[in-house]
C-alpha cells in the first residue's frame, strides 16, 4: 500500500526546496522593477563582486531594447542582512551608462525590496550639452517569480 502522507511531504519539501536555498538579500537572482525592467544577478563572489544582464522596460534611445551587461559590488561587510550595494548598466544599444545605488531591505516576512536610485548619463555632443546629460531617479526591485 502507498503511504500517502510521507509522499505528500517529500514531494511538498521538494517543490519548497528551491525557495529555501535562496540567501535572502545576497542579489543572486532574477529582479523586476516598478517600471517592469528586469535584471538578473549572476553568482556573487566571497568579495561581494556580481555580474548580470538588465532588459530595460523603457529607453531614451531610438533603437531597439537591448538586453545589456552590468557589474556591480554587493557590501559584504557586517551587518549583511540589508546590504548595501551598486552597479553600472553598459548599455548595449546606445552611447549611454546608468549607474544604480541601493539598500536590500527586509520585511518581518522576509520579503526582499532593492531600493536603489539610478543616474542615467546620455552621450552628449559638446560641453556646452554637458548640463542636459543626466537625469536621476529611483527604481524599487522586488524578486522575479516565476508565476508573475
Ligand atoms: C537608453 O535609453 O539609452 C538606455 C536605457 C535606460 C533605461 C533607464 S536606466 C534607469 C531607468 N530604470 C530602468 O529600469 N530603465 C530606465
Amino acid at each position: 500500500m502507498v503511504q500517502v502522507t510521507p509522499f505528500f511531504l517529500v514531494l511538498s519539501l521538494a517543490l519548497g526546496a528551491p525557495q529555501l536555498l535562496v540567501e535572502k538579500c545576497n542579489l543572486t537572482g532574477n529582479w523586476t522593477n516598478d517600471l517592469g525592467s528586469n535584471m538578473t544577478i549572476l553568482a556573487v563572489d566571497e568579495k561581494g563582486n556580481f555580474a548580470g544582464l538588465y532588459n530595460t522596460s523603457v529607453a531614451d534611445h531610438p533603437n531597439k531594447i537591448q538586453q545589456s551587461p552590468l557589474v556591480g559590488f554587493l557590501h559584504l561587510t557586517n551587518p549583511i542582512d540589508q546590504p548595501t550595494f551598486g552597479f553600472t548598466v553598459n548599455w548595449a544599444f546606445s552611447e549611454s551608462t546608468s549607474v544604480f545605488t541601493g539598500q536590500c531591505f527586509l520585511d518581518k516576512d522576509g520579503k526582499e525590496t532593492l531600493k536603489t536610485i539610478w543616474l542615467f548619463r546620455h552621450h552628449m555632443n559638446t560641453t556646452e550639452d554637458n548640463w542636459a546629460g543626466t537625469l536621476v531617479g529611483t527604481n524599487v526591485f522586488t524578486r522575479l517569480r516565476k508565476q508573475e
